[in-house]
């Protein structure tokens, strides 16, 4: 189906899992049509006149790349949310750097194949767009037991910061989300271990516990014009996670 037409466009990666679906639910109700891509089905049921599902795996780059040849754009806004993520959870010394190039597969380079296909198609065709990378919270400080996943996260603010440059004068915003803990099957583990969320709930300062809605929300704030003036940011939904440390 050609999408190319005025209704505003999202493609949205790893939108099957607890936070792409938020977004692409998000999305789909300010009136976006989705392109949902992910290795694993299609989590929601979504109308086909609002929702396309893609299951790719994002570490196929040329695959990648391909979607983003289809004459599938907007005339009026295009946004790319790059949302699919792993992370692992072993020691440094358990960490094999084949685990390690996995985690930077899907978390650095697919990040950096999609905006790049997603940006050259918007200035090649002159079409409006932004870009959303969700990095997180280990983005911005260590933890242990996550070295690929903290170190990866740390490459997307910084890979963001440099679409940001090199897109900017096409009038293509780049902006990253570093959420805190947010409940979905990632995370999911911690919610039947008391000690862990003793901890979770002791390092954030308000009562909240994130959900994947918080981070759809900010999303769209940073893809919309409401957030024109911003690009190269990293914003955090963290309920005050990286604000202090209780002591
Ligand atoms: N949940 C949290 O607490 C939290 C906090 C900070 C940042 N994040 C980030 O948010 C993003 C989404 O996380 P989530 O919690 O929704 O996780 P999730 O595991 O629920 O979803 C991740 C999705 O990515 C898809 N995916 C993974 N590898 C892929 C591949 N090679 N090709 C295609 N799809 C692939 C999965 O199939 C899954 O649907 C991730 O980048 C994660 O690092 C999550």
């Amino acid at each position: 189906m050609n999408h190319l037409a005025a209704r505003k466009v999202a493609f949205i990666t790893g939108a099957s899992g607890g936070i792409g679906k938020a977004v692409a639910e998000h999305f789909i109700l300010q009136n976006y049509f989705v392109h949902g891509i992910d290795m694993t089905e299609q989590s929601s049921q979504f109308s086909v006149d609002d929702y396309s599902h893609h299951k790719i795996d994002i570490t196929d780059f040329k695959i990648l790349t391909s979607i983003f040849d289809k004459d599938i754009f907007s005339t009026s806004e295009n946004v790319l949310v790059n949302c699919a993520g792993i992370r692992e959870i072993c020691s440094i010394s358990e960490l094999s750097l084949v685990l390690w190039e996995k985690i930077f597969a899907v978390n650095v380079t697919a990040t950096f194949v999609a905006a790049k296909a997603f940006c050259e198609k918007l200035v090649e065709k002159n079409l409006h767009g932004a870009v959303v990378n969700i990095a997180s919270v280990s983005g911005l400080m260590g933890e242990p037991n996550r070295t690929a996943y903290v170190s990866s996260k740390h490459a997307v603010i910084g890979l963001t910061k440099q679409l940001s440059i090199e897109y900017g004068k096409s009038g293509i915003r780049v902006n990253t989300i570093a959420p805190g803990v947010i409940r979905t099957p990632l995370t999911e583990q911690y919610y039947h271990d008391e000690d862990q969320m003793k901890k979770i709930d002791s390092g954030q300062f308000i009562k909240h516990r994130g959900m994947p809605s918080d981070v759809a929300k900010a999303t769209f704030f940073l893809a919309s014009s409401q957030a024109s003036f911003m690009t190269g940011s990293t914003l955090v939904v963290d309920g005050g996670w990286t604000a202090g440390k209780n002591l």
